[in-house]
């Protein structure tokens, strides 16, 4: 069975740990079984000295787009949801070192809000960052209700989380979503060498100055679990579900 998400550590970065969707053929949409290896990954980087600095990146063209809907269906349907995704957000949002990620093409739902709480993200010129939440009868999640708006200001995170639109690359580094662009082939070089760079830092000051920048974590996991709660109630209402039944028909 093909791995749909490889944890990495390249020999040419030391104290990097890489954490790579390899889903291309259904655009890296992440299933439970994904976060939880991912989840595994966050806490191997909290834990295990070696593990420097942590780096997302995606596929040729397609970063993620977003939570894999049959997930969302099997759900809606009356399936259990799991502790996967949520268990998944903690662990990113206590990450106690820094994180950054390197997006090519689609940035969809999570695959958006994930950079949120990347310390520094690289972006092609033809990438897009969209959370189309509302249009499937969602809510935002990631505590992007509570960082979006800080870092972007209320009519930006509205029109990202609520009304759907999406963000060029370069309106992306407007927002402060991601700090630049490069070119599309130089995303997973550029996002490497930063991370080894990261890796190479004195780790304490790193850890100190990333969780000063950051703040209180706190505010942040209660934001998760107040929108996991109604994201959890909206994924069991009828208009999510027509919305995940027309995506499976297409
Ligand atoms: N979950 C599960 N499968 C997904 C998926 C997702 N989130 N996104 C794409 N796929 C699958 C498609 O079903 C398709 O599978 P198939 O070839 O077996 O039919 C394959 O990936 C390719 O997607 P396709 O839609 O044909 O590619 P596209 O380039 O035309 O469109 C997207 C790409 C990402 C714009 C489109 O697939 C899409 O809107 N996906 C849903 C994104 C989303 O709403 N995510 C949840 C956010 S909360």
């Amino acid at each position: 069975m093909t791995d749909h998400v490889l944890i990495e550590r390249p020999e040419a970065h030391p104290g990097v740990q890489v954490i790579r969707f390899n889903r291309p053929e259904k655009k890296n949409a992440i299933t439970r079984d994904m976060y939880a290896k991912m989840t595994n990954a966050l806490t191997v980087a909290s834990t295990d000295p070696a593990v420097r600095a942590t780096a997302f990146l995606g596929t040729d063209g397609c970063f993620s787009a977003g939570n894999d809907m049959a997930d969302f269906l099997a759900f809606a349907m009356g399936g259990s949801m799991g502790m996967e995704v949520i268990e998944f957000l903690r662990a990113l949002a206590t990450a106690t070192k820094p994180v950054v990620s390197g997006v090519d093409g689609l940035a969809i739902g999570i695959g958006t809000t994930i950079h949120l709480h990347c310390d520094l993200t690289i972006a092609s010129e033809r990438s897009v960052f969209k959370t189309p939440f509302v249009d499937l009868a969602l809510v935002p999640e990631a505590a992007s209700s509570l960082i979006a708006p800080r870092i972007m200001g209320h009519q930006r995170a509205f029109a990202l989380l609520a009304a759907g639109e999406p963000l060029t690359a370069g309106e992306a580094v407007d927002a402060g979503l991601i700090w630049k662009i490069v070119d599309a082939d130089a995303v997973e070089r550029e996002t490497l060498a930063l991370a080894g760079r990261l890796a190479k830092k004195p780790p304490e000051a790193l850890r100190i100055a990333r969780d000063l920048v950051r703040g209180d974590r706190s505010e942040v996991l209660a934001r998760i679990d107040e929108e996991a709660k109604h994201f959890a109630a909206q994924l069991k209402s009828a208009e999510a579900r027509t919305a995940f039944e027309a995506f499976m028909r297409r």
